[in-house]
């Protein structure tokens, strides 16, 4: 960055934020943030994956930028991830799949070994190899000491909550795993086959397509049982929520009184879920306005501060954080909240 450049970027950053309240300096945990070591970006590129999801690249990352944004968002801890498409590229590759995702999760065991206080993982799985997923989830886990996992919300078509799934939500669960759910586009599947499931096919799928995907992978995992079911394992949904919190009324009054599906659910079955199995990050823009209706359905306990860098390049991010910090105080008064949304809460889950 130039001289130039960087004092305007200085410039702009000091201008956007307000002091920090009551002279408090503010820290934070990120719990949603991405790695992209090199063969993990020629394997994506070389399987199709260099335009991710319609965005124009993936974004350059190394663990210097990844401290270097560390530092001047006030962030001491990154619990980082390999985000969308995952690690299981080429369709029908099993063992390719199985050795990329067995390379991502040395490569942030590594770095987590070398700055134990600043990084942490969610491991990736091959999915939906469930067998191949199994042994990879002992082998970050007892091995590789991952803070829990990451699974796309679909692989393949495949999506969470899936009977296909049952074996590692059945293991994830007697093992109290932490599961990040991170977005991914839509997919359906057509026997051996599968094709895009996003009609607007001229925007990219961040822009919107990211928040149905994670609505629908979540309202799965409720109608199919696997959140009552698996109750020991705890979830973090990305971007507060995504198109969710509009759909809860709507999911369990249909499933309870019009579809007749044979399964107890409503609004407060979920709500009592919330508070007991899941977190939701703010990555993203769920500042000023996003946030009101996920409020309506849990409690300041279940957020989750995430920056999405470097998907969310550290300008972007800066900026974010400070809209952030400027507007929490609308929705969250009491000071200590505020602290607990960006590192108590991520302490205590990371405790667990
Ligand atoms: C980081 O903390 C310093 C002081 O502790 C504060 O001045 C600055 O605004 C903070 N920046 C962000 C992005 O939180
Ligand atoms: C999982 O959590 C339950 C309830 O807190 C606890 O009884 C059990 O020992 C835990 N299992 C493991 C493997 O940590």
């Amino acid at each position: 960055m130039g001289i130039a450049r960087l004092v305007s970027f200085t410039l702009w950053i000091a201008l956007l934020g307000k002091p920090v309240k009551g002279g408090k300096s503010i820290e934070r945990i990120d719990v949603h943030s991405h790695f992209v070591p090199p063969f993990w970006r020629e394997a994506s590129v070389s399987a199709g994956y260099g335009k991710p999801d319609g965005m124009p690249a993936i974004p350059e990352w190394s663990l210097e930028t990844h401290l270097d944004f560390m530092k001047q968002a006030n962030i001491t801890k990154s619990i980082i991830s390999i985000t969308s498409p995952g690690t299981y590229l080429i369709q029908g590759n099993t063992l390719a799949a199985r050795r990329l995702t067995r390379k991502t999760n040395e490569f942030a065991a590594d770095i987590k070994r070398k700055h134990p206080k600043e990084f942490g993982f969610w491991a990736s799985l091959p999915l939906p190899d469930v067998q191949g997923s199994l042994v990879e989830l002992a082998y970050a886990l007892d091995h590789l000491k991952a803070d829990g996992v990451t699974v796309m919300t679909n692989a393949h078509g495949v999506y969470l909550g899936d009977e296909s799934l049952d074996p590692l939500f059945r293991e994830l669960n007697r093992r109290n795993v932490t599961v990040f759910i991170h977005p991914t586009s839509p997919c359906v599947r057509q026997g051996h086959s599968e094709r895009t499931a996003a009609p607007l096919t001229q925007y990219p799928n961040p822009m919107f397509e990211f928040f149905v995907d994670t609505a629908r992978a979540v309202i799965n995992l409720f109608l199919s049982e696997t959140v009552a079911r698996f109750s020991g394992v705890t979830y973090i949904v990305p971007h507060a929520g995504g198109a969710l919190p509009p759909t809860i009324e709507r999911f369990t009054s249909f499933a309870s009184s019009i579809s007749g599906l044979p399964l107890e659910i409503n609004s407060n079955i979920v709500k009592e879920a919330f508070s007991n199995q899941f977190y939701f990050d703010l990555a993203g823009f769920p500042f000023p306005d996003q946030i009101h209706g996920l409020l309506r359905y849990i409690g300041v306990s279940r957020l989750l501060y995430g920056s999405d860098f470097p998907y969310t390049p550290a300008g972007g991010a800066l900026g974010l954080a400070r809209t952030l910090d400027a507007n929490i105080g609308e929705v969250v008064p009491d000071p200590n909240d505020q602290s607990s949304i960006l590192t108590g809460n991520a302490q205590q889950l990371l405790a667990k």
